[in-house]
């Protein structure tokens, strides 16, 4: 089974080999015993004794193999852990950010391995600090559902609290009983999801991955091998904006050399940035007319009639060389379909900027075909380009006000915008259309949530998760991003999950 041996033989390493594949978590002969103890804990909770048994389930219930990866690997993680980054980031990450930011959208930072929580909730105190309470959108993703429900319920113990001073434990925290509960306004700054950061389903609109300012992976990629190190750098750089921060745990391993990033030695060691390429900025003969980003959707822009298409010659009529202005238009036709070609090509390489560049000057010279905004809208808004992203959907959004895809672009932009009753709006709209359109249910889901009202939240994802259990695993999901029907449906179990529905 194994392509690389273990030092060992036996159900532990053939469940170390799973693990390896399915997570990048690696377990050298070091961490034996640490892997065999939770591999233990982990079949008595399912009250199986058979390892040949348990390796078969894990292969096939993504759950049991999130649980043992929770059992193996959250361990360390407290408020304020590594308080040196964290003046770092108040010193330098943050100042840094305000100065390239408009104010017209939130900050968006990520914390990619999150374990309870612990590390995004100090992310969301120290900004609150700086006087940003409710202009950051703070994501927090982590493979351990356990963790994950632990972190949304937000009760510690003193002993997550060590790295803290009384004054950040009185401001922030109230005592029930030998617990501490974190304060509602820092715990609701935070948005739990569930990733698997072994996987390729970021950065992508419909797992809220992309476009972000700052992101923290600490003591996460230490436990990989080399080769999904590599992997997880690439995509964690692709999931920033320009000139973007990210932060990783003093003992996790160097990036350089690994993804083309520019390295910053700060205070607290090594950060990484996204080389910055220069904002695509809209121009005044650009597409997007609007004068704000994001209209709502009953206030569509003044219609734009597409251009006249071209006539084609009757059929049967005898061919005959086209004359100059004729040959140059079709030139420029031929022009215009390798342009589309690849701007998806570009867009699927995850090479937003050139994908963004040709999609536009596609629509530019003719908007008539919806799928090239999508390729226009879902590169900006890859690249943090939410403004951009935002004045491109209305502007496509004018032209084809029912073209499904564009409407749930639409929610989702709302969405990260923070106008989560609008996006609630968008995403229905975008249901009326197409009430199959999984990813629709997904952003109607998480609009709801964040609205707090959390039995239409519910309902949306259990809508989701109907309609992705009817489909095969493997089956990619329309409007997704490359998404498969199996890792949304699991995505959309932990969202009920953490909103505490029971019969998920
Ligand atoms: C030691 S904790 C780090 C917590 C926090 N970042 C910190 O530094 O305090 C490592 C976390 O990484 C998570 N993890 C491990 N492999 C993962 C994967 N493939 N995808 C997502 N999370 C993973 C574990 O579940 C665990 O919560």
């Amino acid at each position: 089974m194994s392509s690389h041996p273990l030092p060992w033989s036996g159900a532990a390493a053939d469940v170390a080999e799973l693990l390896r594949q399915r997570t990048g978590l690696v377990f050298g002969e070091a961490r034996r015993t640490a892997l065999e103890a939770g591999l233990g804990r982990a079949m008595r909770r399912i009250r199986v004794t058979d390892p040949a048994v348990y390796l078969a389930r894990l292969a096939a219930e993504p759950p049991l193999l999130d649980d043992l990866v929770g059992e193996i690997t959250v361990g360390e993680t407290y408020f304020f852990r590594d308080p040196q980054q964290f003046a770092v980031i108040r010193d330098d990450v943050v100042p840094d950010l305000l100065s390239r930011w408009a104010r017209d959208r939130p900050l968006r930072a990520w914390s990619a391995g999150c374990a309870t929580g612990e590390e995004p909730y100090t992310l969301a105190i120290v900004l609150r600090e700086q006087g940003l309470a409710g202009a950051a959108h703070i994501v927090a993703t982590d493979l351990s559902r356990t963790a994950l429900a632990q972190a949304r319920r937000a009760l510690y113990t003193r002993w997550s609290l060590r790295g803290v001073s009384d004054d950040v434990v009185q401001t922030y925290f109230e005592r029930v009983g030998d617990r501490f509960a974190l304060a509602a306004a820092v715990r609701d700054a935070v948005e739990f999801r569930y990733l698997n950061l072994a996987e390729d389903t970021y950065p992508s609109l419909a797992t809220g991955i992309w476009g972000m300012d700052l992101i923290l992976c600490r003591n996460v990629l230490i436990y990989f091998d080399g080769e999904t190190v590599a992997r997880v750098a690439r995509r964690l750089m692709d999931s920033l904006r320009d000139d973007g921060w990210l932060l990783l745990g003093g003992s996790d391993p160097p990036l350089a050399g690994l993804v083309p990033s520019d390295v910053v030695l700060t205070g607290a060691g090594l950060a990484y940035r996204r080389p910055g390429r220069g904002a695509i900025r809209p121009r005044a003969t650009d597409v997007v007319a609007a004068t704000f980003p994001l209209p709502p959707f009953a206030e569509p822009l003044a219609t734009k009639r597409p251009a006249p298409s071209p006539v084609p010659p009757p059929r049967g009529e005898p061919r005959r060389e086209p004359v100059r202005g004729e040959r140059e238009s079709l030139v420029q036709e031929q022009q215009a379909l390798d342009d589309a070609a690849d701007a998806t090509r570009c867009y699927a390489e995850r090479d937003y900027e050139r994908a963004a560049e040709l999609a536009r000057r596609l629509v530019q010279r003719d908007g008539s075909d919806p799928a090239l905004w999508v390729v226009l809208v879902r590169a900006l808004a890859n690249r943090g380009e939410l403004e951009a992203a935002g004045r491109a959907c209305a502007a496509a959004l004018d032209r084809h006000r029912t073209a499904t895809e564009l409407v749930y672009l639409h929610a989702l932009l709302l969405s990260e915008a923070g106008r989560h009753a609008e996006a609630a709006a968008a995403a229905r709209r975008a249901l009326y259309l197409d009430r199959w359109l999984v990813v629709a249910h997904l952003a109607l889901g998480a609009a709801f949530a964040r609205l707090g009202e959390v039995d239409g939240a519910c309902r949306a994802f259990r809508n989701a998760k109907r309609l992705l259990t009817g489909m095969p695993p493997g089956e990619i999901v329309p409007a997704s991003d490359g998404q498969a029907a199996g890792r949304l449906a699991e995505m959309a179990r932990v969202q009920l999950q953490l909103l505490g529905e029971a019969a998920a």
